[in-house]
């Protein structure tokens, strides 16, 4: 189908002003950013590249129809009038998703159902189907209602945009692909200075890190739902994955690199890089951060250290964070990034950070904190 799509990519609470950035970056036309994701247009090429380019953004859709629904009858009625014969063949297993949030619908179960009947009904009118064998592609849809305001939103994305496949094994708080990709993006860091995570468990931050670094678009390595949809069948993916391909420069040097006390999250974090065909190319090591010292000068620490959610942990955490200060104090021409929940983050580390950032680790609301090189010739 040719055309342009008015499109919806949806963000962790705080990062909305990033995707809004990225999606002006990659051409897109019309954004705008709301709470919870940024509204823009594009053709299939627009989205496609948004899939495979977006390093912060969870998923990628299609607004089919929004309005205001406040009755069963008016959903229903709002999702038989929209034009799902222009998407669908009739052969897709229809996945519906519902969410809802202070509005009068508020049974997401219920609104499935309802928006399940009604994309059948409209396929059996407009395309004289009688049965639907469910067979074909998943066909995702999700009514997200917000204020009484529906949209219904088709997924082009598929799996979360964090799903970038080289992330197989997790270890016990490890950081979503898309928070890490936002940490490095909001930090002082930009490619060609050093990167170090001083506590990189599964290797989150450094695998990221090497990716942008590389040029190694996030999605390269899998597929997105629209490669399935009928009205995509056209559009030719694989000469766009063979441009993105060419981008990824397998020989560019950097300096990237991170240490852990865990010897079993250094083995994951290594694994985690050889599938992100980093191998050899971001420096693991086991270790404490109170050792660690720089050879590099300039660079950038960015880390998400343990948080001491319990009680009995908050002191040695806390002991953490002042280490921390210290190994910036060691090495002065370096900035220092952090995420944590505490909120006696900053008192146990010993200063004020320089610039602050509220956003949230799953459910949890953290700050980042960004505290620039105590030498000033670096930001
Ligand atoms: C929240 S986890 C980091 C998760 C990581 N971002 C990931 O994606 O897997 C915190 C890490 O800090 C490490 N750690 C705790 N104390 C440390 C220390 N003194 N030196 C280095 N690493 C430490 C832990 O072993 C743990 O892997």
């Amino acid at each position: 189908m040719n055309g342009m799509f008015p499109c919806y990519a949806t963000a962790a609470f705080g990062l909305e002003g990033l995707v809004s950035r990225e999606l002006k970056e990659l051409g897109m036309a019309d954004v705008a950013a709301e709470n919870g994701g940024v509204r823009f247009t594009a053709d299939v090429a627009g989205m496609f590249a948004c899939n495979l380019h977006l390093d912060v953004c969870d998923r990628v859709f299609i607004i089919v129809g929004e309005q205001t629904c406040v009755s069963f009858e008016e959903l229903y009625q709002l999702v038989l009038s929209l034009p799902w014969e222009k998407y669908a063949q009739g052969a897709e297993a229809f996945n519906i998703d519902a969410r809802c949030a202070r509005s009068r619908l508020m049974s997401p179960r219920d609104c499935q159902s309802i928006t399940k009947k009604a994309i059948l009904d409209r396929m059996r009118k407009v395309r004289g189907l009688s049965r639907f064998p469910e067979s074909g592609c998943d066909f995702s849809v999700l009514v997200s209602i917000h204020a009484d305001k529906v949209r219904v939103l088709l997924n082009t994305s598929g799996d979360a945009l964090s799903r970038r496949g080289y992330r197989t094994w997790n270890g016990e708080a490890p950081l979503r692909e898309t928070l890490a990709a936002a940490l490095i993006h909001l930090s002082p860091w930009r490619v060609g200075r050093p990167l170090y995570d001083p506590c990189c468990g599964t290797g989150t931050i450094v695998a990221e890190a090497a990716l942008m670094a590389a040029g190694r678009c996030p999605g390269l390595r899998r597929r997105f739902a629209m490669e399935e949809y009928a009205f995509c069948a056209g559009f030719d993916f694989s000469t766009v994955r063979r441009e993105a391909e060419s981008r990824f420069d397998r020989e560019k040097p950097f300096s990237i690199g991170g240490s852990d006390v865990d010897p079993e999250a250094i083995e994951l974090a290594r694994r985690h890089c050889r599938q992100a065909e980093m191998e050899g190319r971001v420096q693991l090591s086991v270790g404490r951060l109170q050792d660690l010292t720089m050879e590099d000068q300039g660079g950038v620490f960015i880390c998400n250290p343990p948080y001491g959610e319990r009680l009995s942990d908050q002191k040695s955490c806390r002991e953490l964070y002042r280490d921390l200060h210290a190994l910036q104090m060691r090495n002065p021409s370096w900035s220092l990034c952090a995420i944590s929940s505490d909120p006696g983050f900053e008192r146990a580390f010993g200063k004020r950070a320089d610039r602050k950032r509220r956003l949230y680790n799953g459910r949890l609301e953290c700050t980042y904190y960004i505290f620039n090189a105590p030498e000033k010739r670096n930001p």
